[in-house]
């Protein structure tokens, strides 16, 4: 990839990275991008590494705009490897005894990644640093989302560096929302779905803490996918409502199916949630990826669980779903389970189990059909689907009429 001019005097020359299809157990079909920004004042300042194996295209990228050796200093916003994989080799080739500005949690995590001695040096929470033009803000996010996590803010352009905050697993041409639009907002959903949703409640602090502090922003430079510069606003309202778990008229449907007796339970039950005029969207194990399920979870109000009874226990995929599930900490939903059986049938009360300890308002109880569903199964599936579409337009009354108890004592 080129180095992009972003403003005056500060690049991305960071790297595409087309081939990646599995992040860590999250899928990503359209690859990813590792962004690194040159800022290039009296100092010479690189905001972030790349992943190590990029390490050469970093080099070849930064070449076009200067020679490496003339930056004066990195700032790692975040230890993990796709950010700080580079590291070791960018100090070596700049020189190992120039500072690296990292968070007071950066500097235990980066000692424990590299055995190199690097010049850490530890900032603090509205520390700043002069390049000469330009000063750097330090503002530490602390689990948003590893405990050495900052952001870096520009003052004089009004950029906000925000590491993997407000990224998107997304490699394309596009480098700015105005040249992708609305389509980069699918991507930005599922990234907080899959990586930030557990640290929800921290975000929303943060992202109250910013639009308190006024921070004019023009720019927002994640280390992921595309820079926010038409409506910078527009993620940070997005980061706001999703932290909030706020959810709609919609439930989700995922099961595994052995003989397609599970697979006809769960298109009924679908089928009665539609008939109370809930969006519905069956989600098949073998189809779909724990990561699309996930960013469908976000803002669904119901989840509904089905899997046959397998050696006494839950199906695989299903254990798989229901643990990254209850990792996240999904939060205002509502749960059902439902699975056909053989002879022990234990999966459904597991199922309720699990979604029990992510405290979900429960539909009970689940819905067991042994073997192979009959017309009076199906139409008993339909009506268990009808129930759960009501909880789901009952919970809306709930919140709306919790929500005019709320304004009215305001
Ligand atoms: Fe993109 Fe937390 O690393």
């Amino acid at each position: 990839m080129k180095p992009i001019e972003i403003a005056k005097g500060i690049y991305d020359v960071g790297v595409m990275d087309w081939n990646i299809s599995d992040f860590h157990g999250y899928s990503t079909p359209y690859g990813t991008s590792y962004n690194s920004y040159l800022i290039v004042d009296d100092k010479v300042a690189l905001v972030d590494t790349v992943k190590s194996e990029f390490a050469d295209e970093l080099f070849y990228n930064i070449s076009q705009v200067i020679d490496p050796k003339n930056i004066d200093m990195v700032v790692s916003n975040h230890t993990e490897m796709d950010h700080s994989g580079s590291l070791a080799r960018v100090m070596h080739r700049i020189g190992q005894d120039k500072p690296v500005y990292c968070s007071k949690l950066g500097l235990k995590n980066l000692g424990r990644h590299f055995r190199q001695d690097l010049n850490y040096r530890a900032v603090a929470s509205g520390q700043e640093l002069s390049l000469g033009r330009r000063n750097l803000t330090f503002m530490e996010t602390r689990m948003v989302h590893w405990p050495d996590s900052m952001f870096t803010y520009l003052k004089e352009d009004r950029i906000l560096f925000s590491s993997d905050g407000f990224g998107q697993h997304y490699a394309g041409h596009e480098k700015f929302d105005d040249q992708i639009g609305d389509a980069i907002m699918v991507h930005a959903k599922k990234y907080f779905a899959n990586i930030l949703l557990l640290y929800a409640p921290l975000i929303l602090k943060l992202v109250n803490q910013v639009q308190e502090m006024g921070l004019p922003i023009d720019m927002i430079c994640p280390d992921h996918g595309v820079i926010w510069r038409k409506d910078p606003g527009k993620i940070i309202e997005a980061y706001a409502r999703w932290s909030n778990q706020e959810t709609r008229r919609k439930a989700i449907v995922v099961y595994d199916t052995m003989w397609h007796s599970t697979e006809q339970m769960a298109n009924a039950i679908a089928s009665g949630i539609s008939s109370q005029g809930v969006d519905v969207r069956p989600m098949y194990l073998r189809k779909w990826h724990r990561s699309d399920i996930m960013t469908e979870v976000l803002d669904a109000r119901a989840i509904v669980v089905g899997s046959p009874t397998l050696n006494n226990t839950l199906f695989p995929t299903l254990a798989d779903i229901l643990t990254y599930m209850k990792g996240l900490k999904p939060q205002n939903k509502i749960g059902a389970a439902f699975g056909s059986y053989g002879w022990s049938g234990e999966a459904v009360k597991l199922i309720e189990a699990e979604l029990e300890a992510m405290k979900f308002d429960m539909v009970k109880p689940g819905m067991r059909i042994q073997y192979v569903p009959d017309d009076s199964g199906l139409d008993a599936c339909y009506a268990f689907g009808q129930k759960i579409g009501q909880a789901v337009i009952e919970q809306e009354s709930a919140s709306a009429v919790r929500n005019i108890t709320t304004n009215t004592s305001l």
